[in-house]
């Protein structure tokens, strides 16, 4: 059975000390009150993951990084390897969140090799895939989606696929309060899933978490959720409001 996931990204937001206090004030909302079905992880600031992981019942606030270097370790100034990040007790990392693709230059290649030291290194990546709008608007998102895929994770074997989350982050929701509609997210993750039987088989599809992203909030989180083959969310902005974050999680 395939799990639900809320997946906060937190982004480059939060001082130490705001961050373990975010971090503190959701882990008191999920053990009060959060559904006990649903996978809650929270993607931090590298500066605060071992930290977190302290403040937090890892039993039911799973703990992420937003990225990982795509080098084991050396002489790589600035960068926080795989097994790094393992080491603070995280258990999941972001990994091709569109920011990094487009700000800091990732391509396939890069996040193949990080794909491989995540899983190697014993963490879940949270692989994140989506479309820019002049690809939507073109109507070609299903052809750019899944060439995304094709160039990274299905090239996974089957027992590393196995252990994904991915994420389906269209570009034009993104922070922009221009949620996709539950119908276009539905679609295109029932698109995902197609994919994935069509690559791994039933089985593999039917256990693949697939969480939209974009401007999901509180409000809409339910509609989104709804959907057969939404299982969850990678929530930005709403992520930070830790009141909002717990109706995003017992949204469904
Ligand atoms: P948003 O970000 O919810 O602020 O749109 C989602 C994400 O980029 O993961």
């Amino acid at each position: 059975m395939r799990k639900k996931v809320v997946a906060g990204n937190w982004k480059c937001n939060t001082t130490f000390q705001e961050g373990i206090e975010l971090a503190k004030a959701v882990n008191s909302l999920v053990v009060e009150k959060g559904a006990e079905d649903v996978t809650v992880i929270v993607g931090t600031p590298f500066t605060h993951l071992a930290k977190v992981v302290e403040s937090v019942d890892t039993a039911r606030v799973g703990v992420a990084a937003q990225n990982c270097a795509a080098e084991p370790k050396g002489a790589f100034t600035g960068e926080v390897s795989a097994a790094m990040v393992k080491s603070t007790g995280a258990q999941y990392v972001i990994l091709g969140h569109s920011e990094r693709r487009e700000y800091y230059g990732e391509t396939s290649e890069i996040l193949n090799k990080k794909l491989k030291l995540a899983l190697e290194n014993g963490l879940t990546p949270i692989y994140c895939c989506g479309e820019a709008l002049p690809v939507r608007e073109a109507n070609t998102q299903n052809a750019f989606v899944g060439q995304q895929l094709e160039e990274t994770i299905f090239r996974l074997p089957e027992a590393d696929f196995r252990k994904l989350i991915i994420a389906y982050e269209p570009i034009w929701a993104i922070g922009t309060g221009k949620t996709a509609t539950a119908e276009q997210a539905q679609e295109m993750l029932a698109y995902i899933r197609e994919l994935i039987r069509a690559k791994y088989g039933d089985a593999v599809a039917q256990d693949t978490s697939l969480l939209y992203g974009g401007s999901a909030n509180a409000k809409n989180a339910a509609e989104l959720f709804a959907k057969p083959d939404i299982d969850g969310g990678l929530i930005g902005g709403a992520s930070l409001k830790p009141d909002d974050f717990i109706v995003i999680v017992n949204a469904y």
